[in-house]
């Protein structure tokens, strides 16, 4: 039975990643930190390693005697309290791990690292046909997206360290948060956008993001590669509520919020931030995506090596989503 450690297992994505691998008969270990949750980690085949990415010997230790063959390295900081985060959890901790498994000796089958698009940014040209593709040159346009591609040049810096960099773009499923202060709106007939112009969003269901990931972490042909992955459609901002109201039963009251006032919101906020020292949630990191006008992009290398066929597209996954929260309670 090959071994396989996911590292930022209690997250969303993180604990869908252990479900797979468990549906997989893969023998799973879950990278946790002493203070996660393990809420989605009840089933009892999962094994627990408490993992301090600032700890290389630590690490080191712990990597030899485990023996993994593949590791799936996911954890990350996606909305942080303080800037310096981004940098510090997304690639000196990438950073830290990589030279802990390689002091170890141990030579592992897969190291895969969940990046984002974020460390390509958004499709940079005004032609909204165009999308992100692996030639292109990397522009990010938040401090997440620059340790996220750090990471990856890190990765790819290595002599013959057997890497696959999978780069998800909007992500939904159950259990995730985010997104779902949205559907909180428009579950209280509120419909609300920033901006009036229509963006070129790309999401992917959680269930088809990992399984995808898990293809490419136990495939021996895949190595030393980047994917983008998304289900292969493209959307609206308000598709999206479009699809959440259908699903809902609800009618709205649409509103857009200039961006411009966004941004200022944000500044000040930022101001008041520095002073307090404390990093807002909403902040001109956000507002920079948040105006993004287009995050599609090239899926087809990930279908042609592996093979990969999205399931779900918006309405199928919103379906199991918006249902999920309404049996947690969460709606
Ligand atoms: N969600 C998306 O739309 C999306 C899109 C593209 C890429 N991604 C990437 O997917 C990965 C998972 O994201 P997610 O959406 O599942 O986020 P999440 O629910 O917030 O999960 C993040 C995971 O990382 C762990 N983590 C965070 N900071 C850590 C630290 N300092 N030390 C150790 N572990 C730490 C968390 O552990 P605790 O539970 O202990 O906090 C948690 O298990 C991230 O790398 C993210 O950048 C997500």
């Amino acid at each position: 039975m090959k071994k396989i450690l996911i590292t930022g297992a209690s997250g969303f994505v993180g604990s869908h990643l252990v479900e797979e691998a468990l549906r997989r008969d893969l023998d799973v270990y879950a990278g946790i930190r002493k203070s996660s949750s393990r809420e989605y980690l009840q089933d009892e085949r999962i094994n627990f390693v408490e993992l301090n990415f600032e700890d290389k010997d630590q690490m080191s230790i712990l990597m030899k005697r485990k023996q993994f063959d593949y590791v799936i390295h996911n954890a990350g900081v996606v909305s942080a309290p303080k800037l310096s985060d981004y940098m510090r959890v997304n690639f000196e901790y990438t950073k830290n791990f990589v030279e802990a498994i390689e002091a170890s000796g141990e030579q592992l089958d897969k190291f895969t690292y969940i990046s984002s698009a974020a460390s390509y940014g958004p499709v940079p040209s005004k032609d909204l046909t165009d999308f992100l593709k692996e030639e292109d040159t990397p522009r990010p346009i938040n401090a997440y997206g620059e340790a996220k591609l750090a990471s990856e040049r890190y990765l790819a810096s290595l002599h013959d360290f057997p890497y696959v960099v999978i780069r998800p773009t909007g992500v939904y499923g159950p259990r995730e948060k985010e997104i779902l202060t949205f559907f909180k709106m428009i579950n209280r007939n509120v419909e609300g956008y920033i901006g009036f112009r229509r963006q070129h969003l790309a999401f992917v269901y959680v269930k088809d993001l990992v399984r995808a990931v898990l293809d490419a972490t136990t495939s021996s042909e895949v190595s030393r590669k980047s994917y983008f992955i998304s289900d292969g459609r493209y959307y609206a901002q308000w598709d999206i509520g479009k699809t959440a109201k259908q699903i809902l039963n609800k009618k709205t009251l649409r509103f857009h919020i200039p961006v411009t006032l966004v941004r200022s919101i944000a500044w000040v906020l930022e101001q008041a931030g520095k002073l307090s020292g404390s990093y807002p949630p909403l902040n001109l990191e956000k507002v920079r995506i948040l105006e993004s006008l287009n995050w599609k992009c090239d899926i087809e290398p990930l279908k042609e090596d592996l093979n990969f066929q999205p399931q779900y597209d918006m309405e199928e996954g919103l379906e199991e989503t918006l249902a999920w929260y309404k049996e947690q309670g969460w709606l």
